[in-house]
């Protein structure tokens, strides 16, 4: 049996201008998602996901129909592995996660770089990081339609990246340690409706949206600069700024607003929401002294504190 893991990410600045040619920057987060894997004789896939309450099987013939939803990250990545490497078999794979697959810390993406890795694993194929994304990034558009795939990069390298659309860049950020907090708004977000909608309103006032995105790639160069100096209350204002843009555009909500401001009238450098926007979580910086009092405020408006240890090792074999 193969048993393999992925870690999900956090974005920390660039969200939706990096859909749209521009650099973010995500940082894996050690909350991992554990695929375990194993072939059989027969021509049946079985899949467990205990997180989900979902056992079930499929024949290899049924990977070319519709898949139900729940599944459809893990069965598409294994069909287009399978396509891509001419493999037909039977398999059984376990999916467990270390945190709910509500918070918007990147399940999908995590499951599928890891289902992928342990399949190239199993039947013997190298890969490359490179091609492993591809892989990956081609199945997530399959599914999706839209994405840049920074999540991908995060659960494959690991650690914090200044990631480009497309994987088109992936460099690492030389940094130990972020002094994070991240609350849960208790709202799911819904990415790929907060994407398209900035597709539209991209198209119908491009000035104004491309000057939105041209001004957060700025911040990103910044943030890059600052996160590698571990200048923490520089990259706090610079969350403040990424945020007010985020605001502009549309895509923050009532309760991530509530915790942004609390967090920051707690003491924090910044805040900002992380993600697609609309629900999931904020994130804040804070100095040590400051962290147990912005923690306390997050929760007394009802944010989830979450712990993460950040940043985190990449897919691996385990
Ligand atoms: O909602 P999340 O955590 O998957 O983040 C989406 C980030 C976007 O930039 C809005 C989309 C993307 O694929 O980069």
């Amino acid at each position: 049996m193969i048993k393999v893991s992925a870690p999900g990410k956090l974005m920390l600045f660039g969200e939706h201008a990096v859909v749209h040619g521009r650099p973010c920057i995500v940082t894996a987060v050690d909350a991992r998602i554990r695929v375990f894997l194993k072939k059989r004789e027969d021509n049946k896939i079985f899949l467990n996901i205990p997180d989900l309450n979902l056992r079930d099987f499929l024949l290899i013939e049924d990977l070319d129909k519709p898949f139900k939803k729940e599944m459809k990250f893990v069965l598409t990545a294994i069909k287009n592995f399978f396509e891509k490497y001419q493999i037909k078999s039977g398999l059984e794979i376990e999916t467990k996660s270390e945190f709910s697959m509500e918070f918007g810390l990147g399940s999908s993406s995590a499951v599928t770089v890891a289902i992928i890795k342990g399949l190239s694993e199993l039947f013997g194929i190298k890969i490359t990081k490179r091609e492993l994304f591809d892989l990956a990034y081609k199945t997530v558009l399959d599914i999706q339609g839209v994405g840049s795939g920074f999540d991908l990069a995060a659960a494959i390298y690991g650690g914090a990246l200044y990631f480009v659309t497309a994987g088109k860049t992936i460099k690492k950020i030389k940094v130990k340690d972020i002094p994070l907090i991240v609350g849960y708004t208790g709202i799911k977000a819904d990415t790929a409706t907060l994407v398209k909608m900035v597709n539209r309103k991209l198209k119908e006032s491009p000035r104004k949206i491309n000057k939105i995105f041209n001004e957060i790639e700025k911040i990103v160069h910044l943030a890059k600069i600052e996160i590698e100096k571990a200048n923490w209350r520089r990259v706090g204002e610079l969350m403040n700024l990424n945020q007010n843009r985020l605001r502009e555009l549309g895509v923050s909500s009532k309760k991530l607003e509530n915790l942004i401001a609390i967090a920051l009238d707690s003491g924090a450098y910044g805040a900002k929401l992380s993600g697609a926007g609309g629900g999931d979580c904020m994130i804040a910086i804070a100095n040590r002294k400051n962290r147990k009092s912005v923690e306390k405020a997050i929760e007394k408006k009802e944010g989830k504190i979450i712990k993460v240890r950040i940043p985190a090792e990449g897919v691996k074999i385990e």
